[in-house]
């Protein structure tokens, strides 16, 4: 049976998802786990009630979404300093789909999509199921992580759609400065590319950060964002899509879209008629899980401050904190292997995410304390023993 190359050719696992696999039936701490609904939040009993208001039971299907729910977004995200007409918001089921639906609108099998390194490990894969090919762009292994800009440019062909940035990036938690996002929005001009910002995580900065508008004014600019997220609530399965760019084209696009969006109707009704209500419980979540993220990454900070040839990245937001291992000769995939094995911690390694050299390990800062603190002290035991 012949399969299509939009998945990988080589399916066997590597070696870290067999070192989990083993490891199966031994408790680990999950030093990566990054699902809100897993970490012990302050979710309100009354929280999902709207989704079982009778209305639901009618289906109106509009390949943008409601209305009254792009309305509720409208508002929510001025609230949040970004302006955006509800007829510029098309409402998806993820941020996946709607990275699939900006695909699909913008490249044809073999064009390719600028996307950071190191970076977030779905877009290739998104990409390729596409059909389209994933062109890194480097980032400066340096505090904040910022552009190389003439990097940038040159590996700009002459089939790359679009340029994609992560605000604040997954995992090294910076955003991107205001002076290389507005070269970069030039850059994206100067060769007709669209400009998308991943900005999944951009409620979770500390200090707060202010995301500028994206003013592409020659072409598309989309943000994108998402429940998963800004709420803690991924099982509700809804994010969108800001649309910015001169009328003509914008009036094109949302056609099109249109047309993508209304092949596949994906969002679901409740989720739509309680958005307006399931939006008021964003301040207290965020509040949450910034003082979760900011008080977990002291402790990671404080733990390993005196172990020698490790390094706790700074970061400006999101979810993630990063570990270097600066010792020369520690691998970094054996060393996840024997955190996981002889010390019954689980952590991701720099080369999911594509980092260029050198030993990286991620961590998520969600976890309960209790849990995190467990998890840090057998983290700090098997580093300090290198
Ligand atoms: C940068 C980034 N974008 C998007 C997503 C996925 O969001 P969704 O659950 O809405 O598909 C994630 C998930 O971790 C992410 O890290």
């Amino acid at each position: 049976m012949e399969f299509s190359d939009r998945t990988p050719k080589d399916m066997s696992p590597n070696p870290i998802s067999e070192a989990l696999s083993r490891s199966g039936s031994k408790p680990f701490l999950d030093l990566m786990n990054s699902n809100p609904t897993q970490c012990e939040f302050d979710y309100p009993q009354t929280l999902l009630e709207p989704l079982g208001l009778p209305h639901s039971l009618v289906y109106e299907p509009l390949s943008f979404g409601s209305e009254a729910a792009r309305e509720a977004l409208a508002g929510y995200l001025a609230s949040k300093g970004q302006k955006v007409k509800a007829q510029n918001l098309l409402l998806t089921a993820s941020t996946s789909e709607a990275y699939s639906y900006l695909f699909k609108l913008l490249g044809n099998p073999g064009d390719s999509f600028l996307i950071p390194s190191p970076g977030y490990p779905l877009l290739e894969h998104l990409l390729r199921l596409e059909g389209l090919k994933a062109i890194p762009y480097p980032l400066k292994v340096a505090a904040n992580w910022p552009l190389e800009l003439e990097k940038v440019e040159r590996a700009i062909t002459s089939r790359c759609k679009g340029l994609i940035v992560v605000n604040p990036n997954n995992p090294t938690g910076c955003f991107l400065s205001p002076n290389d996002q507005s070269a970069i929005i030039k850059l994206c001009e100067k060769h007709g590319l669209a400009y998308i910002s991943d900005e999944v995580f951009s409620d979770f900065a500390y200090p707060p950060f202010s995301l500028s508008d994206c003013t592409n004014s020659q072409g598309l600019s989309f943000r994108l964002g998402g429940l998963s997220k800004s709420l803690g609530l991924p099982q509700l399965k809804l994010s969108w899509v800001a649309m910015e760019g001169p009328e003509e084209v914008l009036k094109e696009s949302r056609e099109r879209l249109e047309l993508i969006a209304d092949t596949y109707l994906s969002v679901n009704t409740p989720v739509q008629i309680a958005l307006k209500e399931l939006l008021q419980f964003a301040p207290d979540f965020q509040k949450e899980v910034l003082s979760r993220v900011s008080s977990n990454r002291l402790i990671l900070e404080r733990n390993l401050k005196e172990v020698k040839e490790v390094k706790v990245w700074p970061a400006q937001g999101g979810w993630y904190a990063l570990v270097e291992i600066t010792k020369q000769e520690v691998l970094e995939e054996a060393l996840i292997i024997e955190l996981l094995e002889k010390h019954q911690v689980f952590v991701q390694p720099g080369a999911f995410y594509d980092f260029p050299s050198g030993c990286f390990l991620v961590l998520s800062l969600l976890g309960p304390a209790n849990l995190f603190v467990e998890g840090v002290s057998r983290l700090k035991k098997a580093l300090s023993g290198l």
